[in-house]
C-alpha cells in the first residue's frame, strides 16, 4: 500500500515508518519538523516538509504519491503545555486534523488511522478502560483529540467508503530493539527518559510527582505499552480497514506499574542509584490509568509482545546509551 505518515519525523511515527516499508509498503512522510527530527525518517521514504495547515500542499503529496492510507500522528502532546496555551493544542491538533481530512477528501484517500490518547477518557471511574467507557477529557490536549474522534465519526458517517480508527494510546515507551530510532523530545518531560538522563548525568535529580496517591505505595500507575508493538498495531489495523469502518482501539498492555516500581527498573537496568526527590502532585495526573486491549487483540489478534517493564527500560537505555544527544549526537 501507498501510505502517507503525518509527524513520521516524531518519536512514535518514525518507529511506525520503519515499521510500514520493512511489512513491504511504500512511506511518504509528511512533517513541518518543528517537534520532530529529520534523521529519525528512515531513508527508503520519501519526506515532504508541510505543515497540516497547508491543505494545498497535503494534497498534492496524496495525488503525487497515489496514497491509499494514512497515519496520522502529527501534533503538540504535552498535556502541561495545552493547559498553558490550548489554542495551539486546538489549532495543530484538531484544526490540523480538519485540513488533513480536507485534503484527503479532495484527493479521495479512504483510509485513516488516527492517533488518540487515554487522556480523552479524563479520570477514569473504574480500571481497567475499555473502549465504551465514558470520555470526559480533563485537560485541553485531551480535548484537542476527542474532538477529531468526534469529527472522524461525522465525516464517515457522510462518506461510506471512508474507514478510520482511533487508536487510544496510554503510555508509549521504549526505542527500536535494533537501536535505530528513539525518544527526543524539547523538553522531556516523560517519566522514562527523565530518568535515564538523570542516569546519564543530564538531570540532577528526578522529582516524583506526589506520593499520597490512593495506591498501594502513594505514586501514580500507568500502563507502559512499547512503542514498537504499539506501531505494529497501526500496520495491522491500517491493513485490516474495510470501506465504512470506525474502529475505536485502547492500545495497552493491560497491567499499570506504579511510578516507584518505573523507578527501581530504572535503577535494575542502569545498574545505578538515581537522583529521586518526592515533590508535590502534578496538576491534572490520575491516580491510576491501565487499559484494557482485549477488543484489538480480539478483533486483530494484537497483542503486546514487550509484558515487562524491564524489557521497555532496556530498550529505551540503549538508545539513550548509544544516542546522549539523541539525534544531534
Ligand atoms: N512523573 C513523575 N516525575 C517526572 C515525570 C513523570 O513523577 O519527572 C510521573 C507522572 O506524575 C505520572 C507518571 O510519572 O504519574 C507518568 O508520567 P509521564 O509524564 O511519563 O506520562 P503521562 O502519564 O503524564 O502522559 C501520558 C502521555 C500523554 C497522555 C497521558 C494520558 O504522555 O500524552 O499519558 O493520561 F496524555
Amino acid at each position: 500500500m501507498n501510505v502517507l505518515v503525518t509527524g513520521g519525523a516524531g518519536y512514535i511515527g518514525s518507529h511506525a515508518v520503519k515499521q510500514l516499508l520493512d511489512a513491504g509498503h511504500r512511506v511518504v512522510v509528511v512533517d513541518n519538523l518543528c517537534r520532530g527530527h529529520r534523521r529519525a525518517v528512515d531513508r527508503r521514504a520519501a519526506f515532504r516538509q508541510i505543515d497540516l495547515a497547508d491543505t494545498r500542499g497535503l494534497t498534492d503529496a496524496l495525488t503525487a504519491h497515489a496514497i491509499e492510507g494514512v497515519m496520522h500522528f502529527a501534533a503538540l502532546a504535552y498535556v502541561g503545555e495545552s493547559v498553558g496555551n490550548p489554542l495551539a493544542y486546538y489549532d495543530n491538533n484538531t484544526a490540523g486534523a480538519i485540513s488533513l481530512l480536507k485534503a484527503l477528501q479532495t484527493a479521495r484517500v479512504k483510509r485513516l488511522v488516527f492517533s488518540s490518547t487515554a487522556a480523552t477518557y479524563g479520570e477514569p471511574e473504574r480500571t481497567p478502560l475499555v473502549e465504551s467507557m465514558p470520555q470526559q477529557p480533563v485537560n485541553p490536549y485531551g480535548w484537542s483529540k476527542w474532538c477529531v474522534e468526534r469529527v472522524l465519526r461525522d465525516y464517515s458517517a457522510a462518506d461510506r467508503e471512508f474507514s478510520f480508527a482511533a487508536l487510544r494510546y496510554f503510555n508509549v515507551a521504549g526505542a527500536a530493539a535494533d537501536g535505530s530510532l528513539g525518544e527526543d523530545h524539547d523538553p522531556e518531560t516523560h517519566l522514562i527518559p527523565v530518568l535515564l538522563l538523570a542516569a546519564l548525568g543530564q538531570r540532577e535529580r528526578v522529582t516524583v510527582f506526589g506520593s499520597d496517591y490512593p495506591t498501594p505505595d502513594g505514586t501514580c500507575i500507568r500502563d507502559y505499552v512499547h512503542v514498537e508493538d504499539l506501531c505494529a498495531a497501526h500496520v495491522l489495523v491500517m491493513e485490516a480497514l474495510r470501506p465504512g469502518d470506525a474502529r475505536f482501539y485502547n492500545l495497552a498492555i493491560g497491567r499499570g506499574y506504579s511510578v516507584k516500581e518505573v523507578i527501581a527498573s530504572a535503577e535494575r537496568v542502569t545498574g545505578l542509584k538515581l537522583p529521586i526527590q518526592y515533590g508535590a502532585r502534578r496538576p491534572g495526573d490520575p491516580a491510576i490509568l491501565f487499559a484494557d486491549s482485549e477488543k484489538i487483540s480480539r478483533q486483530l489478534g494484537w497483542s503486546a509482545r514487550y509484558r515487562d517493564l524491564d524489557a521497555i527500560v532496556q530498550t529505551a537505555w540503549n538508545w539513550f546509551r548509544s544516542h546522549p544527544q539523541g539525534y544531534r549526537g
